[in-house]
């Protein structure tokens, strides 16, 4: 059942053309327009939404901290996100005016449950993007858009991830279609570059190997660094995610501007730091304010792992090594960037030996506050 891979995460891994192809499957017609009739909220209560709030933990909430960066683009609509737990204990402005989003794979997390029904008594309508069937917090909500990603069986999230920011950009897109505004013309082609995207992943996983090998040359790393700007940063805070739950180090994703502002003190000779460099087209001239970020760190002894759009030489220069994802449009690059993150934590946490499925004190479903 694991597909003839070492593990289910592996598995889960090589899943994810799958779980973005199938997310997007059938939920646009063939002139690029977005057709959700699974959104069943009445169209003028979703034209009258004035503030987007998404509600998640852990994996699901870097979904969303990523999905804002697109729907507030695309729809002009302000979007927070929260941690579950921290919103439904601090007198949020909640109303019918708000559309709260619950991104869960399992559908069955109690804080985000608890936060879906706090948000639903105050009037707002909730929009559940989950993987299961089914499960509580879909039941529970207005509407539902599901994710089909498929069963994720390893206890760390990777394909339900990939499968949230496309369900989650799906929504922004509707939204932005129905409210129509200025960005409506972009619509048709995020979904052509969206269809692309499981052809990406796929050569991601075809040259896997390099980022494999530093994976697991990395095993006897006490902390690994992540740096990333714009919708790398939700990615970057990710990729540390996913190394704290499987190879029990110290990893900490930060926002690469923020680097002078304190987090540049960890850096001393030999310390990991992994990268996720802007797309080259990336407005504002981000990509040039994180090669000099990269220099920083360099010039203080970092050993600096860059994920980089192909064709991006900018970086070589001053990187120990680089890792290539085949280029695509800014909003899109986290359904790559994530990728070789997800694999280094899988290699360096099996160099350690240890059970990347079933991780220490972690349960898929915390059915408990
Ligand atoms: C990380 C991970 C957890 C979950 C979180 C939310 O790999 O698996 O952080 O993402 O517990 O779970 P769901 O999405 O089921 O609500």
């Amino acid at each position: 059942e694991k597909g003839g891979f070492a593990s289910f995460m592996e598995k889960e891994i090589h899943d994810q053309p799958d779980a973005v192809g199938q997310t997007l499957l059938g939920r646009s017609d063939t002139a690029g327009n977005l057709v959700l009739d699974e959104l069943r909220i009445d169209e003028s209560i979703l034209r009258s939404v004035d503030k987007i709030v998404v509600l998640a933990c852990g994996t699901s909430a870097y979904a969303g901290q990523v999905a804002k960066y697109a729907i507030e683009h695309w729809c002009r609509i302000p979007t927070e996100v929260e941690l579950s737990h921290e919103f439904r204990y601090r007198d949020p402005i909640v109303n019918e005016k708000t559309l709260v989003v619950a991104i869960s794979q399992s559908g069955e997390t109690m804080d985000t449950l608890m936060a879906v029904r706090y948000a639903r008594e105050q009037g707002a309508k909730v929009v559940a993007i989950c993987n299961t069937n089914g499960s509580t917090i879909p039941r529970e909500s207005d509407a539902v858009l599901y994710t089909h990603a498929g069963p994720e069986i390893a206890v760390a999230s990777t394909k339900a991830f990939l499968a949230q920011i496309t369900a989650a950009y799906l929504l922004g897109l509707y939204l932005a279609q129905l409210r129509g505004n200025k960005y409506r013309d972009e619509i048709a082609d995020v979904m052509a570059d969206l269809a692309a995207i499981p052809a990406k992943i796929q050569t991601i996983l075809d040259n896997a190997d390099t980022i494999k090998a530093l994976g697991a040359d990395m095993a006897n790393a006490k902390s690994v660094l992540f740096l990333g700007r714009h919708v790398g940063f939700p990615v970057a805070m990710e990729g540390a995610l996913k190394l704290k739950e499987l190879a029990y180090i110290h990893a900490e994703g930060f926002a690469a501007g923020e680097l002078k502002h304190g987090p540049i003190a960890l850096i001393e000779q030999g310390q990991p730091v992994v990268v996720v460099m802007p797309s080259q087209s990336a407005r504002d001239s981000l990509h040039a304010k994180v090669v000099s970020n990269v220099q920083e760190i360099r010039a203080r002894g970092a050993i600096t792992i860059v994920i980089a759009e192909e064709g991006d030489t900018s970086v070589e220069a001053y990187s120990e090594h680089v890792f290539y994802v085949p280029a695509s449009p800014t909003l899109l690059a986290p359904l790559l960037t994530t990728v070789p993150l997800q694999i280094f934590a899988l290699a360096l946490a099996s160099a350690k030996g240890y059970d990347v499925d079933q991780p220490r004190n972690l349960a898929k479903s915390v059915t408990v506050e």
